[in-house]
């Protein structure tokens, strides 16, 4: 987790000029990475299926910069609202490179969806009738993907973050798709392309997307016998981004084995409060004292692209790998939404230090940022590289939690306790890695009366383009 590996010297000299130029906090975007990210996808997608597309999802970083460059790097985009819609239009990305998610489209979003003849992931049968509607209204033939949820695929990542298992608000469960197809039939403005799945976000284990495409493609072999032209299939996004290397992974999972075993001292805990993590589990009497993490994790042997290699080559049940068994079905587009694993290591998070102090013999560090500018911590205690700059030659590594400056205790911007290069002193800057994909907006607020910060992206020619401007007191309080 020795984070000055993250960074090269461009990167640092971009560091000091934005740090002389621009308020803390800051997210910064190095925009070359997008670029690297999405080239090993585009090449797992042309070696073993071209006929593909990718989709960044704008979720991710949901701003028009972020959506031009996926748009450069050739992209389409996935969007859940119709303000993103707008954002994709508006940056001229055309409707038949958009596909509309969202379990709770408004009738504004749905007609724009339609208008802009993007492809609608259906996400139960009351909004196909109002696709339908919409569809008539505007005299034009929706294009429709069906959402397939109700399947068993808990335990993958964090529960909050698990979208198409049983316990699910999105998509149609599985068992319900033939059924809804027989009266799909009847809708005379829709025009049902394929299906659409998408599993939850930092999906470490390969088996999620192995049992994915085993539903999947079974669903849509028995339909397509069943005489419907079906030739698109979105297997969603979920692409996993190792935060860490496999020996801190191995080693921080030890650890906490330990302590929740009770043979560590609290000042060596390595979860706040006792968090038992990906290992709640083991509190159940019933299951073996060997099992794994379960949920989500920080470190996957097949992050980002090489998963999707997986998917493609994958042996199914029946003997047949996936890309043959797609070729066998038609060879429908395949579409893939990857969010995290393209922008998520594009990015790094400023802020500055307030101070240290120690809680049950534990260091923890006090940062000028809020849990609600950072991470998804709110739904499950992520793990991010975090380093005080610039490294010192004299720096002993230390391990700390990191607290936010909100009014609440959960405001942990760290729950795991990771290595620093050393406690920073009060206004020292310290670098929170790996931030590019759901940091800068999931949880934005202005919690406590805290401004939202910038977020600064720069190329590789060092031009830089601010993606949002820092609120001010107007804009927080007027
Ligand atoms: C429908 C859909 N597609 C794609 C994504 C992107 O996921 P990730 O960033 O994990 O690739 C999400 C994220 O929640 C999503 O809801």
């Amino acid at each position: 987790m020795y984070p000055s590996s993250f960074f090269n010297a461009f990167e640092t000299s971009a560091v000091e000029r934005l740090l002389a130029d621009y308020n803390l906090p800051l997210h910064i975007y190095f925009t070359a990475r997008f670029r690297c990210n999405t080239e090993k996808f585009q090449s797992v997608l042309a070696r073993h299926y071209p006929r593909s597309q990718i989709c960044f999802a704008v979720k991710a970083n949901p701003c028009i910069g972020a959506i031009r460059v996926a748009q450069a790097a050739g992209l389409g985009v996935d969007v859940v609202s119709q303000y993103e819609l707008r954002a994709a239009l508006k940056t001229q990305i055309p409707g038949w490179q958009i596909i509309c998610n969202g379990n709770a489209k408004t009738n504004d979003y749905i007609d724009l969806a339609v208008k802009s003849g993007a492809c609608i992931a259906a996400d139960s049968e009351s909004e196909l009738k109002l696709i339908d509607e919409s569809a008539g209204r505007q005299n034009r033939k929706a294009q429709v993907l069906l959402r397939i949820a109700g399947m068993p695929l808990a335990g993958l990542t964090s529960a909050d973050q698990s979208t198409a298992s049983e316990w699910t608000k999105f998509g149609i469960p599985a068992s319900q798709i033939s059924s809804i197809f027989d009266r799909v039939r009847a809708m005379r403005n829709i025009e049902i392309l394929g299906l659409s799945a998408h599993i939850g976000t930092q999906i470490c284990r390969p088996a999620g997307y192995e049992h994915l495409l085993e539903h999947l493609l079974a669903q849509l072999s028995d339909l397509i016998k069943n005489g419907m032209n079906l030739r698109v299939l979105d297997i969603g996004g979920g692409y996993p981004l190792n935060y860490l290397s496999e020996a801190e992974w191995t080693r921080f999972k030890s650890r906490l084995r330990l302590q929740l075993a009770g043979r560590l001292p609290t000042a060596e805990w390595v979860t706040w409060n006792g968090l038992p993590m990906g290992y709640e589990h083991l509190k159940n009497p019933q299951i073996e004292e060997t099992s794994d993490w379960l949920g989500k994790a920080y470190w996957s042997p097949q992050p980002g692209a090489a998963i999707l290699e997986h998917i493609l080559t994958y042996v199914l049940s029946d003997g047949t790998m996936v890309k043959e068994r797609l070729k066998q079905l038609g060879e429908p587009l395949l579409i893939v939404e990857p969010g995290r694993a393209l922008i998520g290591s594009t990015g790094i998070t400023l802020a500055r230090a307030i101070g240290v102090k120690e809680v049950l013999g534990c260091p923890v560090v006090i940062l000028d940022l809020g849990v609600v500018n950072h991470g998804t911590v709110l739904i499950s205690p992520d793990i991010y590289p975090v380093e005080v700059y610039p490294p010192k030659p004299n720096d002993a590594a230390i391990e700390a939690f990191i607290a936010g400056r909100l009014c609440f205790t959960g405001d942990m911007l760290s729950k795991v306790k990771i290595p620093l290069n050393r406690l920073p002193a009060r206004g020292e800057v310290v670098i929170l890695h790996q931030t590019g994909a759901y940091c800068a907006d999931h949880f934005a607020s202005n919690s406590c009366g805290f401004p939202r910060p910038a977020k600064i992206a720069i190329d590789e020619h060092n031009a830089i383009e601010i993606w949002r401007k820092a609120e001010t007191f107007e804009d927080v309080f007027n």
